[in-house]
């Protein structure tokens, strides 16, 4: 499918397919929502963890990835992150993403090349604090059992590709969970808290990103 990069309303890009009016963040902001969904509403409730596995359902871009790295060294955390992705981004559309100049993170620029240039199916180390793995698979294939601590469950929106905001799919990620564990996702549509409810999770509804009114917190307790 054609893929335009653009730039969203905090000056972060992104990238669009106008086949499916769909991007691969929200318009309103590409790193204010990465921040408030996946960093704000799902890093920060394991402040007291040493040691965090995360699970990123899309790696894409790697902008989660990125700012969960920076966040790392910040606050000097241990992350194990395994990122899902199907259909890895060519390097010349990763060139032409702004991540690093506007996390004002040029003294970085190396972590975030190593993340994209990092082999796929091996466990690497960004740094001595945080490991990687990146997974060339489709989601339905992950058989993970209680592994990880949190989700970051970024895939294309319900209206795209309604096949991923399912049970099976839910199933699948609570499976993958440890108790305690969290899942965190921009979607707040009911038929997606449904299902996920469905598959035994306890579900939170927080304030959205800039754009959204809310977005969903799934705990497994
Ligand atoms: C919303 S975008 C991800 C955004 C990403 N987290 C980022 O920060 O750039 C969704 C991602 O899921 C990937 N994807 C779509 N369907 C998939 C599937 N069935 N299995 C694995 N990856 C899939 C897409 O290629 C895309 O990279």
């Amino acid at each position: 499918m054609k893929k335009e990069i653009i730039i969203t309303s905090d000056g972060s890009s992104s990238i669009y397919i106008p086949e499916w009016d769909e991007s691969y963040h929200s318009k309103h902001g590409a790193i204010q929502e990465a921040y408030h969904v996946f960093i704000k509403s799902g890093l920060d409730l394991f402040k007291n963890n040493t040691q965090i596995a995360i699970l990123e359902i899309g790696l894409g871009t790697g902008l989660n990835c990125f700012i969960t790295f920076l966040e790392c060294q910040k606050r000097n955390l241990k992350i194990n992150y395994e990122g899902v992705e199907a259909y890895p981004l060519q390097a010349e559309e990763i060139v032409q993403l702004n991540y690093v100049q506007q996390l004002k993170a040029k003294t970085q620029t190396k972590y975030f090349n190593k993340i994209h240039t990092s082999r796929w199916g091996e466990d690497i180390r960004i740094d001595s604090n945080f490991s990687l793995k990146k997974r060339k698979q489709s989601f339905k294939e992950i058989s993970d059992k209680n592994k990880f601590d949190l989700i970051y469950f970024d895939a294309f929106g319900p209206k795209v590709q309604p096949e991923l905001w399912i049970e099976e799919i839910f199933k699948i990620m609570y499976q993958s969970l440890k108790y305690d564990g969290a899942l965190v996702t921009y979607s707040a549509k009911g038929s997606v808290r449904r299902a996920m409810q469905s598959v035994g999770f306890m579900i939170e509804k927080l304030a959205g990103p800039p754009g959204k009114r809310e977005m969903l917190r799934a705990r497994k307790v």
